[in-house]
């Protein structure tokens, strides 16, 4: 993965970017890589900040041969593989179910997946990581809820070594998800990052909440809710928000 790389100084996204190359049929394991996004965009329709010169912000072109709920689980296979190059640097390392990036509780890096695809065919997935690398301050209204590598570690972070290796252990965690098209073979790697696991948590979901004990996630990437009367509630991350409680 990685293996042609795009770069740009400055850019809107570099998920629209990654998605305008596909359309232009781009290869897989195209990497769009920028130094400032001036239109970042997050999950749930908000936006990403992205200042310059400070962080990672890039996104991956896939074209996995699998089904469109396959391919969803991409996005948890970017998130160990960022846990993993996060936690290489010396810094601990969790994933908040499913694909936030948390080191000594504060969010270092956010994930967000897109697809161009039919009910049996997938055009093309497009998976962006945004990262605060040596980003030293924030502004107040995320000060509380994020934090850069630099700031937990105490020192500046090279963001090409950090891309380098987030894209080598991306390549081996998606080689192993391709034997199977699902997460049975980094299950154990996953779930020695997931943070809540066996604690309690709310479930927000379109029908309503409820609250459980996370117990983990199976291969297909649910979370796993055991609910008061016992019974395990999958939860399935395209429609849900999880919190501590
Ligand atoms: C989240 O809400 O946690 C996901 C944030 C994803 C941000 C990255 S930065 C690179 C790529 N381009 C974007 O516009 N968003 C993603």
């Amino acid at each position: 993965a990685g293996c042609r790389l795009m770069y740009f100084p400055e850019t809107g996204s570099t998920n629209i970017d990654a998605k305008k190359a596909a359309e232009e049929g781009a290869p897989e394991g195209t990497l769009v890589v920028t130094d400032c996004q001036n239109t970042g965009r997050g999950r749930r329709g908000r936006s990403w900040a992205s200042p310059k010169g400070c962080n990672l912000y890039f996104t991956l072109l896939l074209r996995p041969d699998c089904k469109p709920e396959q391919a969803c689980m991409l996005t948890l296979v970017m998130a160990l593989a960022a846990a993993e190059a996060v936690e290489e640097l010396g810094i601990n390392a969790g994933i908040k179910w499913p694909n936030d990036i948390v080191a000594h509780g504060k969010k270092v890096c956010g994930i967000l997946t897109e697809m161009s695809a039919e009910p049996d065919y997938i055009h093309y997935v497009v998976i962006g990581c945004g990262i605060n690398v040596n980003q030293m301050d924030f502004p107040e209204e995320i000060r509380a809820t994020a934090t850069s590598l630099a700031l937990e570690k105490g020192e500046r972070i090279t963001r090409s070594a950090l891309l380098l290796s987030i894209m080598e252990h991306f390549e081996k965690a998606y080689d192993k998800f391709r034997e199977t098209w699902d997460l049975t073979a980094l299950l154990p790697a996953y779930h020695s990052y997931l943070l809540n696991k066996d604690a309690r948590v709310r479930v927000l979901d379109p029908k309503g909440e409820f609250c459980g004990t996370a117990r983990g996630i199976n291969e297909a990437g649910e979370l796993l809710v055991e609910k008061e009367d016992g019974e395990l509630a999958r939860v399935y991350a395209g429609e849900v928000s999880v919190r501590g409680v």
